[in-house]
């Protein structure tokens, strides 16, 4: 090559470098990896007799407390909770995201027919003339759960119900669908992909050894579902994660018996299933979550009092806190959910002389790759501690911790241009020492 020829090679591999960035910059984030389970929506064609619509209210005329408890969750919210629809019309209102937050069928204004593209984000669209608008508003509803193929799933499959039903051996199959998103893909580098719940279980399972049931998971409805056994802590040293994991890191779910989700999420009631019906084992439809702060408060262990070290002319105080309650990180879910963690010092009047916040989240780079730069959520079992140390002894009167869930964060808001009606952060622990005058 003479001189010129390499310039203007250097100069066509130099733009080519820059298009590539530039494209990566701008082009559609895509996240996830849209995965068989939810390419399509959840076929409904057959709507089994007696039954002749496939709404809520429909199913709340025989099984009223099921409806009842349904309606004030999150999944009853999945459509028209306000922060969804912001956040999808900035997600340029991608089709995929229905077939989560409203995956059946006759809840979309579209069919899909096929995809134009091999990652099947652009769907080949036709009016669906079967389309329910009411029934698009109740999300996560009933029959999304329950309806396969024709007929009602469920973990009985002796009753006398009026529908046809089929008896399921694990209910937690039903909430692998929409709670585990994959992100293997070329240019995707997640330990966890977002909403990754199902791989942080699996990810800190084996770093447990002792596998005892303690109740709490080896319930059993309906003869079966009670195969779940809950992990006991193991004492000693937390271990790394070792469980096995695909090209990009993250971990597939072959095995959901032992995922625990309805176990804890649904926890068991004495109930009949219909008015004067035989009261069976059967669990609650509440699912709660991050928007729940005593759910958020069960699932933590904190502790704040003085160090093992503490002495009178240099006070040191330790912060303990523990995911005791969550198999999954705490917080989990969404990248955006986390916790701060904030210690202060106060001085005579009640005038902050310190403070220092910690936060506990997940830090991904989106652009021009999606990498897990850093994971500070608690994994289960493994205390975390934050310390405080007093030199000025003399003039601090007291310490103060507070610990704070966010189901947002404040950047992302600001993105999408949002602002939520709601509280969207609460203090789960808060705590302040007096310290005795010397
Ligand atoms: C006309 C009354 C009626 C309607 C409407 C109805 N069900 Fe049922 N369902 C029953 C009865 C009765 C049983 C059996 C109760 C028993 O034996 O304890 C039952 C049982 C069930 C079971 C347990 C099945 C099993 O074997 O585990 C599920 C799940 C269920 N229904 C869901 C639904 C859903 C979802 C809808 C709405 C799409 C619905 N039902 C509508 C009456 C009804
Ligand atoms: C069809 C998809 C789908 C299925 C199946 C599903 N979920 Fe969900 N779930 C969602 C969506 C979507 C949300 C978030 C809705 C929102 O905040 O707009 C959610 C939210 C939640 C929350 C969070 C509540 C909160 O306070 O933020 C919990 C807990 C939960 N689901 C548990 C479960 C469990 C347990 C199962 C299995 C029995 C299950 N889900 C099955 C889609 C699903
Ligand atoms: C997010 C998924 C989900 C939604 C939405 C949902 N259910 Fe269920 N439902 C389940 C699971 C999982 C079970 C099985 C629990 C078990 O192991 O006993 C169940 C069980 C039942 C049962 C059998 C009794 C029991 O508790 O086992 C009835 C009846 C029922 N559901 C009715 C309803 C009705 C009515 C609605 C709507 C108002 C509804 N469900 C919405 C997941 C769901
Ligand atoms: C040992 C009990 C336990 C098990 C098992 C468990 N969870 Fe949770 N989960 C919790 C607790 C406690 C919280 C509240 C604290 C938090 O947000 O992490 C929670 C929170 C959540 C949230 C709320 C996140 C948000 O964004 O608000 C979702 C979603 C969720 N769990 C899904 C699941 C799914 C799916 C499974 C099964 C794959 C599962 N959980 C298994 C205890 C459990
Ligand atoms: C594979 C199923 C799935 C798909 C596809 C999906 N979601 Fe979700 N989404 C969930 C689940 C499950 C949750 C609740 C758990 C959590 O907190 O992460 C959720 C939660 C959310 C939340 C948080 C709501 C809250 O309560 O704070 C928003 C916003 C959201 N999704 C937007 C979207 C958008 C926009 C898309 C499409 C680009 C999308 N989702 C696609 C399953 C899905």
């Amino acid at each position: 090559m003479n001189i010129k020829n390499r310039t203007v090679f250097f100069i066509v591999a130099l733009i080519a470098v820059i298009g590539f960035f530039v494209w990566r910059f701008i082009r559609p984030m895509n996240i996830y990896v849209v995965s068989e389970a939810f390419e399509r929506p959840i076929d409904t064609s057959i709507i089994p007799a007696p039954l002749r619509t496939l709404r809520a209210t429909e199913c709340a005329a025989c099984h009223s407390d099921f409806y009842d408890e349904w309606r004030t969750t999150i999944h009853s919210q999945a459509w028209t909770d306000p922060y969804f629809q912001a956040d999808w019309k900035f997600e340029d209102k991608q089709q995929t995201c229905k077939n989560c937050h409203i995956p059946l069928d006759r809840q979309q204004e579209y069919k899909v027919l096929g995809f134009r593209d091999e990652e099947k984000w652009d769907p080949i669209l036709a009016p669906n003339p079967a389309f329910d608008p009411k029934l698009q508003h109740e999300g996560v509803t009933c029959a999304v759960c329950h309806l396969r193929e024709g007929k009602i799933i469920g973990v009985y499959g002796n009753t006398q119900a009026p529908h046809p039903v089929k008896k399921i051996d694990d209910p937690n199959q039903i909430c692998v669908r929409c709670h585990v998103v994959e992100g293997n893909r070329w240019d995707t580098f997640f330990r966890f992909p977002p909403c990754g719940t199902v791989a942080e279980i699996k990810a800190t399972r084996n770093t447990r050894a002792s596998k005892q049931g303690t109740g709490l998971l080896s319930d059993t409805p309906g003869n079966n579902a009670g195969t779940a056994a809950i992990e006991k802590p193991q004492s000693g040293a937390p271990s790394m994660n070792k469980a096995p994991t695909g090209a990009s890191g993250e971990i597939t779910v072959p095995d959901t018996k032992r995922l625990g989700c309805v176990q804890c999420h649904m926890p068991l009631i004495k109930r009949p299933l219909v008015a004067g019906g035989k009261p069976r084992l059967a669990r609650r439809h509440l699912w709660r979550g991050g928007h729940d702060p005593e759910m958020v408060k069960r699932g933590l262990e904190v502790n704040f009092k003085a160090a093992p070290d503490d002495s009178s002319d240099k006070r040191s105080f330790i912060l303990t806190i523990t995911n005791v309650g969550a198999a999954h990180y705490l917080p989990t879910g969404t990248p955006d959910r986390h916790l701060t963690v904030t210690l202060r010092l106060l001085g005579k009047g009640g005038n902050i002389l310190k403070e220092e916040t910690h936060t506990l989240k997940r830090t991904i780079m989106w652009r021009p790759f999606i990498v897990d730069l850093w994971d500070t959520r608690l994994p289960r079992w493994q205390p975390r501690n934050y310390r405080l140390d007093i030199s000025d002894v003399q003039n601090t009167a007291a310490v103060e911790a507070v610990v704070r869930y966010y189901l947002v964060a404040e950047e992302r808001l600001k993105r999408i241009g949002y602002k939520s009606e709601e509280p969207l952060a609460y203090d789960v622990f808060q705590k302040r020492i007096t310290l005795k005058a010397n």
